[in-house]
């Protein structure tokens, strides 16, 4: 249990950053396994570091019962601080070896943090200060130890013994137990340590790496799913490869785990060799999972992969650093999803859910720079910013430096810190010493707090002949931005002439003709850039690729979208055009004004509809509305009524007056050949459930027929799934129906439910609050299952506006309940459903007080968690 008083929680600084005062060289851990009681013993090897101020060995642990605590094998004089769940251990010499044993229960546990049950299996979860709750231990990520771990328990229950790196030992004990002897040769942090014990499945594999290693690849599952292990392991296998091909990186072990389990509180973790995944991550077959899903497993499998250099061999020195570890990793899946399937639909994909969920995030009261300088609590700052903005942080030093550049600085990361827990800064230092660039300013987009906005202007200067683009950047608001100063920002530009072909792109004083996509770098507050050889009336189409995580303000024409989203070279800028297109019309109907560019929508939509053959995800993405939640983010009042039916009365008129390509398209993309989860088919099965989707939004006369056709005929998870959707989202004949097969067909899987939950909480209509309610007493449904409140509850909350924001109250009442109970159960899990009340000043009086309410019944809670007081405190300033 924390002990913590119910006085305020002080943060922990960036900036007060001090090294650890002891060592700890090497661990032994004894488990003796049992689900109500497992005995822990630890013998640490530790050292005084002689470059800090002696201080006594203080180690961290929450909720253990401490049996005893020896100094070389002497009892130890400590002192046990519950308030600040520290031991301090008095009068240990410059080395020693420091035992202690403690209890924990594993059965109680239900933060899913340290050592927990699931099913019928034990396992942990460390990341980022779980194993503390395991045992006593100076658990921060710079002290890196190696690892020896026995693991013994009852060989019927636990058939399976698991732990980092390589298993030296087996053998049987008394009373029908038995042993595994695991042993980790790399130092690591004792957020990488796991182990996992229970009747498991294997799937078996190899992979040989180019220098000859084999590797033992191994994942585990409850037995019923050992079918559904195929997929992950292929990615797996394709991870490898890529990341010797791409970045010169091997694995370094000759076995590597993956564990599925299905009570996580997040997508997977990176355990050295023993990686464990929320069996959503893992767990595939045609009959259960979408398209999204087996894209989702590959780059999920692929991330935790590639976290082996970016993390374990090189790990962050403190958790301010995590997107160090983070941001890194998931631009190295995403560059891994872009080389195996689309790039140009990935990265509208990433930037598109960068949109939707971090810039919310941005512009909320939890604001944080990639680089955060404070948190009470560290596990509310795994967000979407230090992840995903993270990423395209690391994704501008690669647009500066090249891809050769780029990887010229991760060779020399590697090279000079391998086996180290080091900073931000010792990357971005890596990348300028490599490339012999400054990068000084650089820094500035560690530090700087919420989206920036890059302002263009275009000019004719007709005296010099020169088209003249203007940029000025500003950051938005917030103390913590007073003295960054301009950042270092890559744009890169290129212009259409009026039959919609690229022109180069070409600087005043260059001789030779520019290239078609040109790169500028805005260093400054404002700049000009002057090009020669362009038409005066030249389309300029900006931020192409995205290529820096801002916003971008420029005053194109409705027309003028239309041609760059049906004619740029570039996917993202064509996807950008339509969405802005799109938002204009939308912002339009929502303000209530008659005249809008409806039109031009509609036949900018109809040529792609026309072109869709060549790239159908490509033209599934164009054909995609902004939701009713991103359309709420830059409003203020929001009136979620008038945004809701803006939308249905558009995508009404986009259905309606394109019927008859959308008809042709679901017939021409019928399936043909033998199913498959590659790319070419996921592609044409999403357009035809896009086009399915518009049909039915469009009121066509046999919509109903064709959905219940198309769910009873399909002979997959994604055809059905969006079938499904679009019978009970808009409410055809035969979604009763649907309700009732579905749940019956899929009653014993548990991710599939996690669907069938998830639908219905995100039908827009307010009686969804009524189904959620009910849903939550369905067999089928456990609030200590995180897959099942973010499928149920989550969705309802975050992705479902017009229910959540009801107006009598009651979305914010259910889930101002859910949250009352889910800080009891799993303050994690709830720290980040409480997110969903953030903007609760943007709504109108009565919605703003009834959503206050909440927040301020959450903050009065007695013994509320700090996970769920920090999200809430900072709601209510
Ligand atoms: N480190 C994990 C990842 O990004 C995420 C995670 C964090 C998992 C904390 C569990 C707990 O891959
Ligand atoms: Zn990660």
């Amino acid at each position: 249990m924390s002990a913590r008083g119910d006085q305020p929680r002080t943060p922990v600084l960036r900036q007060e950053y001090r090294p650890p005062a002891w060592w700890v060289d090497h661990v032994e851990l004894e488990f003796d396994l049992d689900a109500t009681e497992t005995r822990v013993t630890s013998r640490m090897s530790v050292r005084r570091n002689p470059e800090v101020d002696a201080e006594p060995l203080t180690l961290s642990g929450a909720g253990l019962e401490t049996k005893r605590v020896e100094i070389d094998g002497e009892p130890a004089k400590f002192d046990e601080r519950g308030a600040d769940e520290t031991l301090v251990v008095e009068g240990v010499p410059e080395r020693a070896e420091v035992t202690t044993e403690v209890v924990v229960h594993p059965e109680r546990n239900t933060a899913l943090e340290g050592l927990y049950k699931s099913g019928a299996m034990l396992l942990t979860q460390c990341e980022a200060e779980g194993f503390r709750k395991i045992t006593w231990f100076p658990d921060r990520p710079d002290v890196m130890a190696t690892y020896r771990v026995r693991l013994a328990g009852d060989r019927e229950r636990f058939p399976v013994l698991l732990s980092n790196g390589n298993c030296m030992e087996t053998g049987e004990l008394d009373d029908g137990r038995h042993f595994a002897v695991w042993n980790d040769p790399f130092p690591k942090p004792s957020y990488l340590f796991a182990i996992v014990a229970g009747e498991l499945s294997e799937l078996a594999d190899t992979f040989t790496t180019r220098s000859g290693r084999e590797v033992a690849l191994k994942f585990y599952s409850e037995p019923e799913n050992i079918g559904q292990l195929d997929h992950a392991m292929e990615s797996l296998k394709k991870s490898m490869a890529w990341d010797e091909e791409r970045f010169g990186l091997e694995y370094d072990l000759d076995v590597f785990h993956v564990v599925a389990t299905h009570d996580f509180n997040m997508g997977a973790m990176e355990n050295k060799s023993l990686n464990i995944f929320n069996a959503r991550y893992v767990l595939a077959d045609r009959e259960t999972a979408t398209d999204a899903d087996y894209e989702a497993i590959e780059s999920v499998i692929a991330h935790e992969y590639f976290h082996n250099w970016t993390g374990n061999r090189v790990t962050c020195r403190d958790w301010f650093q995590l997107t160090l570890k983070e941001g890194l990793t998931v631009f190295r899946d995403q560059e891994f999803t872009a080389d195996m399937r689309s790039p140009g639909v990935k990265r509208i994909q990433d930037v598109s859910d960068l949109m939707a969920r971090q810039f919310p995030e941005d512009a909320g009261p939890m604001a944080h720079p990639v680089r955060p300088e404070r948190y009470v609590e560290i596990n509310n700052f795994y967000t979407a910013t230090v992840y995903e903005k993270g990423a395209q942080v690391v994704r501008m030093y690669e647009t500066l430096l090249g891809r050769d550049g780029f990887r010229r600085g991760m060779d020399l990361y590697f090279e000079r810190h391998d086996g180290q827990a080091v900073t931000c800064d010792d990357f971005r230092r890596a990348m300028a010493d490599a490339n012999d660039a400054d990068l000084e300013q650089f820094e500035r987009w560690y530090r700087q707090v919420g989206t920036p906005t890059v302002e263009a202007s275009t000019r004719y200067d007709e005296s010099a002949g020169e088209l003249v683009l203007e940029l000025a950047q500003r950051l938005p608001e917030h103390p913590d931005n007073r003295n960054i100063g301009a950042l270092m920002i890559p744009v890169k530009v290129g212009f259409l002439d009026t039959d919609n072909r690229p022109l180069p792109v070409t600087l005043s004083g260059e001789s030779e003709a520019g290239p078609e996509t040109r790169l500028l770098v805005l260093t400054d507050e404002k700049a000009e850039y002057r090009f020669r050889d362009l038409p005066a009336d030249a389309l300029p189409s900006l931020l192409r690729d995205y290529s820096a995580p801002v916003k971008l303000d420029y005053d194109w024409s409705s027309r003028d979208l239309a041609r760059l989203a049906g004619f740029d070279s570039d996917p993202f800028s064509r996807w950008r055009a339509m969405r802005r297109l799109s938002e204009r019309v939308l912002g339009d109907l929502i303000e209530g004004r008659d005249e809008h560019d409806a039109e031009l929508l509609i036949e900018a939509w109809a040529a792609v509809l026309d072109g869709s053959g060549e790239d159908p995800a490509l033209a599934a993405e164009l054909l995609s509305l902004p939701s009713v939640g991103e359309l709420a983010q830059d409003r203020d009042p929001v009136d979620i009524e008038a945004i809701h039916a803006a939308r249905v009365e558009l995508l009404g008129l986009l259905g309606r007056r394109l019927e008859n390509a959308l008809r042709e398209r679901f017939d021409t993309l019928a399936p043909t050949g033998e199913w498959s989860s590659e790319g070419p088919d996921a592609a044409r099965r999403r357009l035809r459930n896009v086009a399915l989707g518009l049909l039915a939004s469009g009121g066509c006369d046999d919509a109903a027929e064709w959905a219940s056709k198309h769910y009873d005929g399909a002979d997959n998870m994604t055809d059905r799934l969006a079938a499904f959707r679009t019978l009970v989202h808009h409410e055809l004949e035969g979604a009763q129906d649907a309700l009732a097969d579905f749940e019956q067909r899929f009653a014993d899987d548990q991710l599939v439910m996690d669907k069938w939950f998830a639908v219905q909480a995100t039908r827009s209509d307010e009686r969804a609050v009524d189904d959620v309610r009910r849903l939550m007493d369905h067999a089928a449904f456990r609030l200590n299952n995180p897959n099942k409140v973010r499928s149920l509850i989550g969705a309802f909350a975050m992705m479902n506006p017009v229910a959540f924001h009801r107006a009598d109250g009651a979305g914010y009442k259910l889930v101002g309940e859910v949250l009352d109970k889910l800080d009891d159960i799993n303050p994690q899990v709830g720290a980040r459903l409480a997110t969903s009340f953030n903007r609760w000043r943007a709504y109108d009086d009565k919605r703003s007080a009834m959503m206050k309410e909440q927040l301020q019944k959450l903050a009065a809670k007695k013994g509320l968690s700090p996970d769920i007081e920090e999200i809430v405190t900072a709601a209510l300033k």
